[in-house]
């Protein structure tokens, strides 16, 4: 979950790297480096955010190059130093390289080496790929010959890229870990294209086992035995004011208004007459049962996707990918796995792809990312159109899913029976872009935040469709806050986790529309609220609340299906002011990377 990047160029080298890398930095921010090269490579590393190595850079003199790559870290061997930041070098730094993804084999190539002579100077598992260059450079191979003969004892995943003194190649490689060229006024190689929407409108995918060298004339991609791989460029679509922070202080709260654009695009010709005509054309008929697997944020969109298939009669189930991976259920004919994932790029939803595809079922990818590894290995992709999203913490994307599941499943379920409830579904569709404007312009969650923020614990509970928007809100909550949150089904509260609330911990409970639902709801809030707790409760005023509510968070009343979404906008904000009062790193919380590419 690192990012890498690579270019070749005069002057503008070094501000060209540092740029990538400040748009890749959501990837990781545990330290960034960066190497450039022509007759002998200088390397620049620092713990920390990029804003350390940019002061570094400013205070060097001779940072002059034909070509260069550069790295920002999310630590996964060996803890964040300046040492074990990359780019590492052999020996004799002849060779540079970045690297995403995980050595597998490193401690046997690791006593390999030494046992050759080596000398490590960091923890990390990257660094035995330049000594295994350069333990071939010794050997009178080639760069181009001792790159390609270091990578084949790789085992694991990897993104890679590397410059070689007196070289004016960049060389870069992968297996399971995204790496993508641009190619524009220059050429450049990057973990994904957000590094590149300012430098250029075109990218070329490379696949695994692909070598690509990227020279100023250009650039050549081969497979694994050399023979030349013909590619063609794939648009861009997203350009560089998108990904603009903007007048707003944080990128989270800028992605937060940015829903109703969002889901309006996610909408945009979506709806044939009284159905739904979407993109993906997994067979209805042949659909006997959906397997929903996804992580984090995702993971609760995949429940609420699960729920509305099982409300619309088609068996549907979500899973932890990563539990997944290591035990699938059974898999039949009629069997659909879909992963939701924003990236596209999620190593556990990978694997649990993965296994769904070596049992032969049919798989789709449902995702923000055109062309990322997730559509380009599942049978078909569904995008959520939610446009680039920096911060870590996912936001509109999680709107834009819910939204894309509802108009999948009401596909999916498509027959004549179902075409009232379409039809209401769709009008209540059209009118959530303005109700989520309307709940962001007239918001308490600030005050509330403010009432709540040296809380010692935080509880959200919810019931039906309730409950994945629990779950997230206490997500949200504790991901950027760095405060205790759990979400709970709002009728389990009673089986154990009763014993935690006490009336420092706030809880937070939505509660929408008149039906049993609602009404057992009310009976769960009443329930902490005998226990002294301070109740929040989120309502679109249909249940009378007012006589056991100590704050209420008001949302339109809308469809019972998509009324989570303006649940959650809610719970976004409250986080986000929460945070803000803590004084926490909002857009890149501790820990944490945007882009999960291991297991
Ligand atoms: C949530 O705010 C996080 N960004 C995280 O839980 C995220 O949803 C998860 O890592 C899955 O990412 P994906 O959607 O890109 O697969």
């Amino acid at each position: 979950m690192c990012g890498i990047i690579g270019c070749t160029g005069g002057t503008d080298l070094v501000p060209t790297l540092l740029n990538g890398l400040a748009k890749l930095e959501y990837r990781g921010y545990d330290s960034a480096g960066l190497a450039v090269s022509n007759s002998r490579i200088h390397v620049l590393k620092r713990e920390g955010e990029l804003d350390e190595l940019v002061g570094a850079v400013r205070d060097e003199n001779d940072l002059g190059g034909t070509v260069g790559i550069g790295h920002t870290r999310w630590s996964t061997h060996g803890k964040p130093s300046d040492e074990n930041a990359h780019p590492h070098t052999d020996c004799e730094n002849r060779v540079a390289v970045v690297h995403n993804g995980i050595i597998e084999n490193n401690h046997s190539l690791r006593d390999e080496l030494h046992g050759l002579g080596h000398e490590f100077e960091s923890e990390t598992d990257t660094e035995v790929i330049p000594h295994l260059i350069g333990n071939y450079l010794d050997r009178g191979a080639t760069p181009k010959e001792a790159f390609r003969l270091a990578v084949e004892k790789l085992e694991g995943s990897y993104a890679i890229a590397a410059v070689f003194e007196s070289c004016d190649e960049v060389m870069a490689t992968r297996k399971d870990s995204s790496l993508v060229l641009g190619v524009g006024d220059g050429v450049y190689i990057a973990s994904d294209v957000t590094a590149l929407v300012e430098r250029t409108d075109t990218v070329v995918h490379l696949h695994d086992g692909e070598f690509a060298y990227l020279s100023e004339d250009g650039y050549t991609i081969v497979d694994e035995s050399g023979n030349p791989q013909p590619k063609t460029g794939t648009a861009i679509e997203w350009d560089a004011e998108a990904m603009a922070k903007g007048h707003h202080d944080h990128y989270m709260i800028k992605e937060i208004y940015e829903q109703s654009s969002a889901l309006r695009e996610c909408l945009r010709d979506r709806f044939a007459g009284n159905f739904v005509s979407l993109d993906a054309a997994a067979d209805h008929r042949a659909v006997d049962s959906v397997h929903l697997v996804a992580c984090g944020t995702s993971y609760h969109a995949a429940l609420y996707g699960a729920k509305l298939l099982c409300e619309r009669g088609i068996p549907a189930q979500a899973h932890l990918a990563s539990e997944y991976a290591m035990s699938p259920p059974p898999i039949r004919d009629g069997t659909l796995v879909v992963g939701v994932t924003q990236s596209g790029e999620t190593a556990d939803t990978l694997s649990a792809l993965r296994v769904a595809n070596e049992r032969d079922a049919y798989t789709l990818a449902l995702t923000n990312v055109i062309g990322s590894t997730a559509t380009r290995e599942c049978d078909d992709a569904l995008y959520i159109r939610s446009g680039p999203e920096i911060s870590v913490a996912a936001t509109k994307t999680f709107a834009s899913q819910l939204v894309t599941l509802v108009l999948f499943v009401l596909q999916l379920s498509a027959d004549e029976s179902s075409r009232d409830e379409t039809r209401r579904l769709a009008s209540a569709l059209t009118e959530l872009p303005e109700q989520i404007q309307a709940v962001l312009d007239t918001s308490n969650a600030e005050a509330i935040a403010h009432r709540f923020v040296d809380s010692s614990g935080n509880f959200f509970i919810g019931r039906g469709m309730q409950y994945p928007v629990a779950l997230e809100g206490a997500l949200k909550m504790k991901e950027i806050t760095y405060q205790h949150a759990e979400g709970f089904a709002a009728g389990e509260l009673k089986h154990g986790p009763l014993a935690l609330v006490t009336e420092e911990t706030p809880v937070f409970v939505s509660i929408v529309g008149d039906d049993e639902i609602a009404r057992k709801t009310v009976s769960n809030a009443k329930e902490v609220k005998a226990r002294d707790a301070p109740l929040v409760v989120v309502t679109d005023g249909q249940s009378s609340v007012e006589e056991f509510a100590d704050e209420i968070l008001s949302i339109p009343p809308t469809n019972p299906t998509l009324a989570p979404i303006l649940v959650n906008v809610q719970y976004q904000l409250l986080a986000y002011h929460t945070a803000r009062l803590l004084g926490r790193d909002i857009d890149k919380p501790r820990n944490l990377a945007k882009s999960v590419t291991v297991e």
